[in-house]
């Protein structure tokens, strides 16, 4: 039986979908529903390290949290890390007016787990796309514009969005090296 993981994080879309990666690997997430503080800093690297530590200082069990960022060709990078202000305040209306032609992008994911106090371990990984040229489908935050490298519609109309994302490639190397981690230790 492994023992408990917590899902640190206010956005319960991405618990959900978290939980629902995880739970192909045999991986059994608990939701912590916390609001933790968003650092200002040059990578998503160092925003989840950050909210690692913090989680875990509030929680006191083995905990993951997430950062996710989008990052666009045309506006050098940004959002980037500081997505989550930028759909806040302008949203995906305001990106479609800011790009004209050039609409390549990266969905990143960077997912930090820690068990102890001040030891993080981080997992990241990306998808490249584009930014599609109108509103396309529901779902939450940047889904009904980002449309993934080799398919022709954005991440709400995609069915397996939880197969080939950026969350699913961080989660995939995190779950890896958790059960090797597990079995090695013999729990
Ligand atoms: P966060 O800082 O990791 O919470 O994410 C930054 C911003 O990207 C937030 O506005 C999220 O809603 C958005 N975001 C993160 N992951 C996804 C995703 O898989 N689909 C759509 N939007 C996302």
């Amino acid at each position: 039986m492994l023992s408990s993981l917590y899902f640190a994080s206010s956005n319960q879309n991405k618990f959900e979908e978290a939980k629902s990666i995880l739970s192909e690997f045999g991986i059994s997430l608990k939701f912590f529903k916390c609001s933790l503080e968003e650092i200002q800093a040059d990578t998503l690297e160092e925003i989840a390290q950050y909210k690692a530590n913090l989680a875990y200082r509030l929680c006191s069990k083995p905990v993951i949290v997430e950062d996710a960022g989008l990052f666009i060709t045309a506006l050098k990078g940004f959002p980037g890390p500081y997505s989550s202000f930028v759909f806040d305040t302008i949203g995906n209306k305001g990106i479609l007016k800011m790009l004209s032609k050039q609409r390549r992008a990266l969905f990143q994911s960077v997912i930090a787990y820690c068990e102890r106090k001040q030891d993080v371990m981080l997992f990241e990984a990306s998808v490249q796309g584009k930014i599609s040229k109108k509103l396309q489908g529901k779902r939450w935050g940047y889904d009904p514009i980002f449309i993934p490298e080799g398919q022709t519609v954005t991440y709400s109309q995609l069915k397996n969005k939880n197969k080939v994302s950026h969350r699913y490639l961080a989660l995939r190397k995190f779950a890896n090296w958790y059960l090797h981690k597990q079995i090695s230790s013999g729990r």
